[in-house]
């Protein structure tokens, strides 16, 4: 990375294209009036550049437009979109930029961008996540692509932390350049986690939640709860919260946190009590057991549950009656039958992907109560590091970090050690 580092100290990238300056290359986006730029990065050899973070928008207005077979020989003529500077966020910088541009406004653009990409579904790579499961917790990585950019994404779910001080869900994510295979950003996402569920709840609730209610039942009022809270209010206008957690903490920690976001918020007795009358219901609970935190006299025919907390084998959260006399949504069927409230259901109990409602190939139900049984997919993850990225390009949100190997000869790794102390 010296150059780079060089680029950063002044020295002009060779041969310099049209439109760059200091670094940086602009285009005017002609729909839309919008300026796009993008960093210029000279490395390995001259005359190679390379343009880091290019946006596929960006991408499209470069004349000449690059070439996947242009990377093989990095012209200096040519503009090669290779990601080669990789970008970090580390957790002060995510929970600043949340902070500072409101966690509501990002859950809705997340899931306008989520809808986007639920509508291209097909094209992405679908496979359910690799799980390694123990007594206490499970520990998944889950990569998918669509052809331009890869991700995965590191979680764990860990029920019983919270006793020791740890959060049940932690994450980070990682996102490469498919034509190169280097990684272009890395994120945590224990935050962009709570952040995307927020946003996949918001997107299943605009296509399967009735509309004319304004009060949501939560039942369990941990980590996630408060985004859930702000991505439904988003979609829906829920102002009015009715919820519940076995630990009091819990709650009152709930309460604090939303009391100054404008919500009417009622603490409940029992999980009963929240959801009694209540046409929306949030279950977001964790416990390494297939719980029945909500029983199936308890909810208010024709409801709408948005379920997450059931999302591995043994995990779940429903009286499965309520499953069963529901029309019950997923996000991949394969990966729910395994992990999610289905699982305690015949192999072919039916169900319908979301993307299919998105995309108009399937109705939005049938009258029935419904489930949407989140379990969280690998797609929501892309999107969310796509969306990140995006937004925090070129911001003091990102910097970054040496984390590839890349050396003037790309065949001279060992280079790359100096003067090694003999053996
Ligand atoms: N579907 C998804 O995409 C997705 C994404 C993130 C997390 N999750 C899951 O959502 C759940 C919540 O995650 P979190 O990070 O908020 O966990 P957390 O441990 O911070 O909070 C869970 C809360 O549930 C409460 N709880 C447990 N049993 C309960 C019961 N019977 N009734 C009422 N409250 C109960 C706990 O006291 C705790 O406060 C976890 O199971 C997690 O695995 C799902």
């Amino acid at each position: 990375m010296q150059a780079l580092d060089a680029l950063r100290d002044g020295a002009p990238a060779h041969p310099e294209p049209a439109g760059q300056r200091g670094g940086r290359l602009t285009r005017i986006n002609p729909q839309s009036g919008e300026q796009l730029s993008v960093e210029i990065v000279k490395i390995g050899h001259a005359p190679t550049l390379a343009v880091a973070m290019c946006s596929p928008e960006l991408r499209n207005l470069l004349d000449p437009a690059p070439q996947i077979d242009r990377l093989a020989g990095c012209p200096a003529a040519g503009l090669i979109p290779t990601l080669m500077a990789m970008l970090f966020v580390n957790v002060q910088n995510m929970a600043r930029w949340v902070s500072e541009t409101g966690p509501e406004a990002i859950i809705s653009g997340m899931t306008e961008a989520l809808e986007r990409n639920f509508r291209r579904w097909p094209e992405f790579d679908r496979t359910p996540r690799l799980a390694a499961h123990s007594p206490v917790g499970v520990i998944e990585l889950m990569p998918t692509t669509d052809g331009e950019a890869y991700t995965f994404k590191y979680v764990n779910g860990h029920p019983g932390n919270p006793a020791h001080g740890l959060q049940t869900v932690t994450a980070f994510g990682v996102m490469a350049d498919v034509y190169t295979g280097y990684p272009t950003f890395i994120s945590e996402m224990t935050l962009l986690t709570a952040l995307r569920t927020a946003a996949t709840s918001a997107l299943a609730a605009r296509w399967l939640a009735p509309r004319d209610v304004d009060t949501m039942a939560m039942i369990g009022a941990g980590s996630q709860a408060e985004f859930q809270a702000l991505g439904m209010r988003a979609q829906l206008g829920i102002s009015k919260l009715r919820v519940f957690d076995v630990d009091p903490a819990a709650t009152a920690k709930f309460v604090r946190n939303l009391r100054g976001l404008g919500f009417g918020i009622e603490v409940a007795a029992s999980a009963a009590d929240a959801v009694r009358d209540t046409r929306i219901i949030t279950t977001c609970t964790a416990d390494k057991a297939n719980a029945a935190v909500l029983q199936f006299a308890d909810v208010t025919p024709g409801a709408y549950l948005n379920a997450i907390g059931g999302d591995c084998p043994g995990k779940t959260e429903l009286d499965p009656r309520i499953v069963e006399e529901a029309d019950v949504f997923v996000e991949h069927t394969e990966q729910t039958r395994i992990e999610g409230e289905i699982q305690r259901q015949a192999a072919d109990f039916p169900v319908t992907e979301l993307w299919r409602v998105i995309r108009g190939e399937a109705p939005a139900g049938s009258g029935r109560t419904v489930v949407f049984d989140s379990v969280g997919f690998a797609i929501e993850d892309f999107t969310a590091l796509a969306y990140v990225r995006e937004a925090v390009t070129g911001t003091r949100y990102a910097e970054h970090i040496d984390l590839i190997a890349g050396p003037d000869d790309p065949k001279d790794l060992f280079g790359m050690l100096g003067a090694p102390v003999p053996a």
